[in-house]
């Protein structure tokens, strides 16, 4: 009996083995497929008549590492026919003189500031967003957060990515929102910032990237999404199916961004909601969302990770819980101990070969997204942050899964079931205090 069922769990260990393999796969060549070779969009050089216009919304705060590049970023786009509307929830804002240098800097580029939030959640992003978000001129909307950078090349790929060809193969499900996949890039070399950095560059590219190619379900990031004010306008949030009797109707209740300022990670939601709501597709154009790194300390890193996986377990329990058996570690301990008791391979030859092939997927992902290998004077850090990060996945797994509070910029939140936030009072009893280092101030939403 317990020879069998070790058959069985040894079975079920290589199969899940041999399926995670399937799934780096395909993330791995999809990397080299889509974004090896970057063509430039016809409607970069099309006349401003011909080309659908976008508003760029921008929320801004503060000086954020390496602002003055990102914003430039979207001053410089390829693309005839934009508007650029900068936002910021407070007047002494920071952000602002960089904002107004650049808009000397190129007065061309038609773009404005708007001041002030509109409170119409716990969200802060989607707060200061809401007044620009009814004053954009534009059906399409390019939301990029204060911390991307992005090639001049991207808008107009994206917009065709999201207008899909003219006559669409039959069966093709209609494109809502595009999405770029984050790509880290480090300006202040500290320990949490190089581990954020290896972690997004290979195993988080990977999956997303695979993920997204299966297209089971919505999967995504919201630093750099576009989609269209009018569909955005017909969604509440609740993730049902729109009445199959009137598609063209929104849903009851408040739509519209306002409606998605009561969830933290708003722009996941938007995604599962134009997905779910609207029976809609999502799609990547072959560009990625620089993604500027901020200070991070090591503490840093492990309470941003451990939010995102309290976030994410009331979104997608199953899916979370399984989140520790697609980690190298866990998978070659599951690998190791599968094929030792099936064939009776070494332990350590099947962990050397496991760690050696894994790493080399990850390497071509990032060379891929990177459009060149890794430097090799950042070499022996980069792999060193790779290591810490696959050594500590587990650990913060097991920390974050157990509990629901969430620090964001400084405030403590509780994740309430369906992915709604509510504002907790902050260190209720004496334990939160020891388990949260005071002051402590995240570095990005990483939702
Ligand atoms: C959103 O739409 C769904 C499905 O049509 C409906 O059941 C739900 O009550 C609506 N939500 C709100 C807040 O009105
Ligand atoms: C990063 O943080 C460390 C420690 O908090 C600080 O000493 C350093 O000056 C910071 N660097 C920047 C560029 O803010
Ligand atoms: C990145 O941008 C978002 C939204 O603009 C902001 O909330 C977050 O604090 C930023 N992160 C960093 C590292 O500056």
């Amino acid at each position: 009996m317990a020879a069998e069922l070790r058959l069985v769990l040894a079975s079920v260990g290589l199969l899940w083995y041999a399926g995670l393999w399937v799934i780096g796969i395909v993330g791995c060549s999809t990397a080299r497929r889509r974004y090896r070779l970057r063509p430039r969009s016809p409607l970069a050089v099309a006349p401003a008549s011909s080309v659908p216009g976008v508003s760029i919304l921008r929320p801004l705060k503060g000086l954020d590492m390496n602002l003055y590049e990102n914003l430039e970023s979207t001053f410089t786009q390829e693309y005839p026919n934009y508007e650029l509307l900068l936002s910021v929830a407070d007047e002494r804002d920071q952000a602002l003189s960089v904002a107004r240098e650049l808009m000397t800097k190129y007065p061309s580029v038609n773009c404005r500031i708007i001041i002030g939030e509109e409170v119409v959640g716990v969200n802060p992003k989607v707060n200061n967003l809401v007044r620009s978000y009814r004053e954009a001129a534009h059906d399409i909307l390019w939301v990029i957060d204060s911390n991307v950078t992005v090639h001049p090349g991207t808008l107009a790929r994206s917009v065709d990515a999201l207008v899909g060809p003219p006559s669409p193969a039959p069966g093709k499900r209609r494109i809502a929102l595009v999405h770029h996949v984050p790509f880290a890039l480090v300006t202040e070399p500290r320990i949490g910032s190089r581990i954020e950095e290896a972690f997004l560059n290979t195993n988080h590219a990977k999956m997303y990237l695979a993920i997204n190619t299966a297209a089971v379900d919505s999967c995504v990031m919201g630093k750099s999404n576009l989609y269209r004010r009018s569909d955005l306008e017909r969604v509440n949030g609740s993730l049902k199916p729109i009445q199959a009797s009137n598609p063209t109707a929104p849903q009851p209740g408040p739509c519209g961004l306002p409606a998605f300022g009561r969830f933290l990670a708003e722009d996941n939601m938007i995604a599962s909601a134009l997905w779910h709501e609207l029976g809609d597709r999502h799609d990547l154009s072959c560009d990625v969302a620089r993604n500027v790194v901020g200070n991070m300390s090591l503490s840093d890193y492990v309470w941003r990770r451990a939010r995102w996986i309290r976030v994410r377990k009331h979104m997608v329990l199953a899916a979370t819980l399984l989140e520790p058996f697609t980690e190298s570690v866990v998978l070659s301990v599951i690998c190791a101990a599968s094929l030792g008791y099936l064939s009776g391979v070494p332990y350590w030859i099947s962990v050397c070969v496991h760690f050696t092939l894994w790493i080399y997927v990850d390497l071509d992902v990032y060379a891929s997204l990177a459009g060149h290998p890794l430097p090799s004077d950042v070499r022996w850090q980069f792999m060193a942050a790779w290591t810490a990060r696959e050594l500590l996945a587990l650990p913060i797994f097991l920390f974050a899964v157990f509990g629901s509070e969430v620090s964001w910029r400084g405030r403590t939140y509780r994740v309430l079931r369906n992915g709604e936030v509510a504002r907790a009072e902050p260190s209720r009893s004496w334990l939160q205090h020891i388990r949260q280092p005071k002051n402590y101030e995240p570095l990005d939403t990483g939702l």
